[in-house]
């Protein structure tokens, strides 16, 4: 057993500097995460209420297992678009009954819960969580449908929504659509795909064409029970295979489902004791330097989120800038790469498609934990091979087949990000902490390359190059690329399944290694072909 030490001294200046820079963003953090909790805003909240109806997240309250957790995905979707922060739906993972299930629940209180083209992307972000970790769907459904005004950008792409209900059926894996409200149009086709359908008597409204439409279309006269109420899809069309009497009713009978479906995981279970870290979760909030610039040791942070701080580093005295080595993690094994000093170069590179490759060999998940800043440029690096080198560390990535967790911690850039399993390699899982930063590179250094192309185009042109201008678009480019690499806009953008606050790091760990178990956990046979 290796027990990792500790360097870190609360009391130091340092310490506090960053605490309290860590504790701001995550102030900023939380305001907006309770704009996405507040739906639609009081009148809107109020009128559901009057109507006798709960609200999303009390729904699924009411659907998971007392006291277990809800791992919400994505909750600021849409931030920084002109759509409401959260994408006007709720989506997670609880357990229901025991049984990890993908939770997708419309929210009524914005604009009707239409669906705009965030949401969508918040959706079809869930649906493949649902998909690569075999996790049975439970659709609460209450929509108004696409959102009409921006149709062009959802009404081609929103078919998927309906085939990965199918398809997730055809990999036996049950889909679940509980009917609260509306579901007209399209959005029929929610409970239309699904395995199971349970609809609120007298609330439920299920119908390809309402009223208006149908008198458009036939001349026919119908009012919406008739069209498309509850009882009549549970006596006549068949759409509904329970009518729920309430909606309290309706998510007992959607437990009740669960609990029928005799779901087993196909991964091996955890083991069952295993040691809390050695060291107090609180110090994550210090750890990492205001300055991003400033290197930190990840293994402070490994030493408080792996079991017993116990963590058996893999060649330590080689490419000593990324810290490779395994460990457990809620009883899972799991290996680990964390980037120590920023730069990858040709050492940590190899170090890491070797690693990647023996986690294969032992079908062992792997962890990654971002700080960035890309692989080394200049003459020679290029000479020593970093490009294929580099290549070597994303080809071992792409084509690795166990699951990859990864969790931006710091900078998160360039190749750098696609080499630690950034969200283009589809990790099952990955969460950013309030202080991490993506982008292409370095707001400065984009600045700085964009500034030097400038001058060079404006000399080859003969023409006089103004250094007021350079100065300015600098400053311009500057501003605009460091908003651009935070993480609210690249939560906003779902590029992570959601900020998490340092301290929660092992526990969100936790629950997604459990959540990847329901698949079983096999290593590649084979890689790309590496260049040597
Ligand atoms: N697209 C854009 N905005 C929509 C919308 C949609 N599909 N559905 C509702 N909204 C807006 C409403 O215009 C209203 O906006 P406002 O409050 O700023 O004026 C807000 O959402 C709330 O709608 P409201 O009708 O007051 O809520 P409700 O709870 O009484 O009824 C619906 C909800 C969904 C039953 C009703 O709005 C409706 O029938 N919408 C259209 C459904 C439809 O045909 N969709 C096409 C699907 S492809």
């Amino acid at each position: 057993m290796t027990t990792l030490h500790t360097h870190v001294d609360p009391s130091s200046d340092e310490f506090a500097t960053n605490r309290d820079d860590m504790l701001t963003k995550l102030a900023e953090i939380d305001a907006e995460h309770a704009k996405a909790v507040a739906g639609g805003g009081e009148k809107y909240v109020t009128r559901h209420r009057k109507r006798g109806k709960l609200l999303a997240r009390e729904r699924i309250e009411l659907l998971l297992d007392e006291d277990s957790p809800f791992l919400e995905l994505s909750p600021l979707a849409a931030w920084g678009t002109d759509f409401a922060v959260g994408a006007s739906v709720v989506t997670g993972i609880g357990v229901v009954e025991g049984v990890e299930c993908l939770i997708v629940a419309n929210d009524p209180t914005v604009k009707g819960g239409a669906s705009n083209p965030s949401s969508l992307r918040k959706g079809h972000r869930a649906a493949q969580i649902a998909q690569e970790n075999r996790l049975p769907v439970i659709n609460l459904v209450e929509s108004g449908g696409a959102d009409l005004p921006t149709q062009k950008d959802i009404f081609i792409p929103g078919g998927r929504t309906f085939r990965n209900l199918t398809r997730s059926s055809a990999r036996k894996v049950p889909t679940i659509a509980l009917v609260f409200g509306n579901s007209t149009a399209g959005g029929a086709y929610l409970p239309g795909m699904s395995d199971y359908v349970v609809m609120v008597a007298g609330r439920a409204k299920v119908f390809l064409g309402g009223p208006p439409l149908v008198k458009m279309a036939t001349g026919e006269e119908a009012d919406d029970e008739e069209l498309g109420g509850a009882e009549m899809h549970a006596r006549s069309s068949g759409l509904a295979d329970y009518l729920a009497a309430d909606e309290e009713d309706a998510i007992r009978l959607g437990r009740s489902i669960i609990k029928r479906l005799n779901w087993r995981k196909h991964g091996p279970s955890p083991k069952p004791d295993y040691a809390e870290p050695l060291f107090d979760p609180e110090d994550l909030l210090g750890i990492v330097p205001t300055d991003l610039k400033v290197p930190f040791d990840p293994r402070e942070v490994i030493a408080r989120i792996v079991d017993g701080s116990d963590f058996d580093e893999f060649k330590p005295l080689y490419g000593s800038s990324l810290v490779t080595g395994w460990a457990q993690l809620h009883g899972y094994p799991i290996g680990i790469l964390a980037n120590a000093r920023g730069v990858l170069f040709s050492e940590e590179s190899q170090k890491a498609a070797q690693f990647i490759q023996l986690a294969n060999q032992t079908d062992t998940p792997l962890l990654f934990l971002h700080n960035t800043t890309g692989y080394m440029v200049g003459k020679e690096y290029e000479r020593g091979g970093i490009i294929k080198h580099g290549a070597m560390m994303i080809n071992a990535v792409s084509n690795s087949t166990v699951p990859h967790l990864s969790v931006l911690m710091g900078a998160s850039y360039g190749a750098g990000h696609y080499g630690m399993c950034g969200r283009a390699y589809d990790p099952r899982f990955l969460f950013a902490w309030p202080s991490a930063k993506s982008a292409v590179m370095g707001p400065a250094q984009l600045a700085g390359v964009l500034s030097i192309v400038a001058r060079a185009a404006a000399q080859s042109r003969g023409a006089e190059y103004s250094e007021e201008d350079d100065a300015a678009m600098r400053a311009m480019v500057e501003g605009k690329i460091e908003a651009e690499s935070l993480p609210m806009f690249l939560s906003g953008m779902v590029y992570d399944d959601g900020i998490i606050d340092p301290r929660d790091t092992r526990t969100v760990l936790g629950l997604c290694l459990s959540v990847v178990h329901n698949t079983a956990v096999k290593g590649a046979d084979g890689f790309g072909v590496f260049r040597m």
